[in-house]
Formats: C-alpha cells, structure tokens, sequence
C-alpha cells in the first residue's frame, strides 16, 4: 500500500504512521526553508507554550514533532547552558535538519532523537518539561502520545502543546481541504477524524484527554495566529511545501488537475485580501497541565 492510498482511509496506526514519516521525510527541506514565515506566524504561540510549560534557565525539555527545530531553537536560547532539550520526530529527515540548525546556531545543549511521539524512549521522570508544537493532532492516538508525555515528565514537571482549534476558526484550511476533496471527486471528510489537522479542536476532547493520560490541572487557551503574507499565492506556496493531507489528497490526480485545483483554492483564498496585505484568519489552542 502505498503513502497516497493510506492517508485517505482510516488507516491501520502503523500504516498511517509510515505513511506521516515518509511525506515528512520529503517535505522536510521546504517546510525548513520556509521556517522564518512560520517562526513569525507562531512567534505569539511559541513564546506563550514555553512560559506555560515554565521552560526557564536550567530546565531539562522534551519537544515531541519537533520537526526542523524553529521552537527547538527558543527552548535552547532560554533554558541556557545548564539546560538541554531533547528534539524528537518521527521524521529522521527533518529531525537532521534540526540538529544541523541546533549546531549551526551554535547550541551544545540540544540533542534529537528519532522517536514516535506515542512512544518515546527516554528514562522515566527524567524532564522539566514536555512540549509540543503542532504536531500532537497529527498522531493517530493522541492519548498515547500525552501517556508517553507523562512518563517521561518528573511529577509537577509541566507540559503545553500547541494544536489547531475548529474548523469555523480556520476557514482557510477548510477551504483547502474542500476544494482538494472536491477536485479529487472524494466526499467531505469529518474535520476531527484522528490524525486529521484539526482532529483537536473539538470543543473539550483535548482536556479530556490530557485528564485521561493523567494530567492535573489542565487549561486550555485559544489564540488568534493569523497568516499575514503578501498574497493567498504565497500562503499556498507554504502550504505546498510541507507534508499536508491537502498534497497526498492531490497527489493522486494528474498535473494539469491539481493546477485547477490550486487555481481554484487561491482565488477563495483571496477572500482573505486586506489593504495591509493577505490575513488568513487560523485559531490555536493551548493546553498547559502539571504531571
Ligand atoms: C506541522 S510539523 C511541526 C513541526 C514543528 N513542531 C514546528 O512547529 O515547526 C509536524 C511534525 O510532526 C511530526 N510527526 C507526525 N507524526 C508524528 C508522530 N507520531 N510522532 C512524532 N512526530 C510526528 C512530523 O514528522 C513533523 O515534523
């Protein structure tokens, strides 16, 4: 079975997770080159996880999904030289690329280790602090990846992920979600199917299961990120650089089909023109909690 066909099913775990690990692995170079418009799109987030996971001078970080290392990076530069983080992805290729922005930056205290998120094998209660960027709605248990969490956070040690919230504060991703299914003749698929990119807005389901892995003291937080960009046609160029299910689901159709595809998604887009540029409207939520 190939990457395209299991990504459309609900797919056996493994196959999902093989399937997430090679399109990561391909899109890992363009998701890193465009790593200074997503650092700018989640400055406000980053800089909010890290003060709710209490990541200071000397903390000892876990960051899961951590993908080429834009939040690696600020975790390195505030917990200093008496701290460390430990980068871990499933993706051996965009991992790499977060070692060699770790080193290019000139940081000792970051190590990377290739880790399914919803099993990761580091010596229990050894970390500070547990954090995850935009990855946790992307596994197709989330609950195991907060469980692997817990384990590997010391008790009262602190954690906050970072997830898209519902699709009605997200209507770009909506429309780009739509306008692939339609193009590929796929029916409209549930916004919060695991695994999907926004399986945890939900209302409630992330406390729920951050209560369930057994965190105490769970708050949840939404924050405006809004897209600022020149154009719809370079949020687009963004989104066709990383491993999106909006890529896998137009990868099964020919070239000049996905062109109309992506003609099509831009001129809905361009709803979003403002007199300062393109504003694409996009909600996080923020969960903190305490092992
Ligand atoms: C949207 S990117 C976010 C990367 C980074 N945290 C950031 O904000 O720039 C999602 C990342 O999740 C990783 N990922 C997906 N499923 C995973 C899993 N089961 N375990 C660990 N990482 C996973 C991908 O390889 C990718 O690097």
């Amino acid at each position: 079975m190939t990457a395209q066909t299991v990504l459309n099913k609900p797919a056996d775990p493994v196959d999902f997770k093989n399937a997430q690990r090679e399109q990561w692995d391909r899109s890992a170079q363009g998701w890193d080159t465009h790593s200074q418009i997503i650092n700018d799109w989640l400055r406000q987030a980053t800089d909010a996880m890290l003060d709710l996971a209490s990541v200071r001078a000397g903390s000892s970080v876990l960051d899961v999904a951590a993908g080429s290392g834009g939040q690696t990076l600020e975790v390195a530069m505030r917990v200093g030289e008496q701290g460390r983080v430990l980068a871990t992805d499933l993706s051996p290729a965009i991992l790499a690329l977060a070692q060699s922005n770790a080193r290019q930056a000139g940081f000792k205290n970051v190590q990377t280790l290739v880790a399914d998120g919803e099993d990761i094998l580091v010596e229990p209660a050894s970390f500070d602090a547990a954090i995850c960027r935009l990855g946790l709605m992307l596994f197709p248990n989330p609950l195991q990846g907060l469980r692997s969490m817990h384990r590997a956070l010391r008790p009262g040690g602190a954690i906050c992920t970072v997830v898209f919230s519902r699709p009605e504060r997200n209507p770009c991703l909506g429309i780009l979600m739509s306008t692939a299914l339609k193009h590929a003749g796929q029916p409209v698929r549930d916004p919060f199917q695991p695994g999907g990119l926004m399986s945890l807005g939900k209302p409630g389901l992330i406390d729920e299961l951050f209560n369930k892995a057994g965190f105490q003291h769970t708050t949840t937080t939404s924050l405006d990120a809004p897209f600022r960009l020149p154009t719809a046609r370079h949020y687009l160029e963004f989104v066709r650089s990383s491993a999106s299910p909006i890529q896998q689901i137009l990868g099964q159709l020919s070239v000049p089909e996905q062109n109309a595809a992506w003609a099509e998604m831009e001129e809905r887009l361009e709803m979003f023109n403002t007199p300062d540029g393109w504003i694409g409207p996009n909600e996080l939520l923020l969960t903190a909690a305490k092992r």
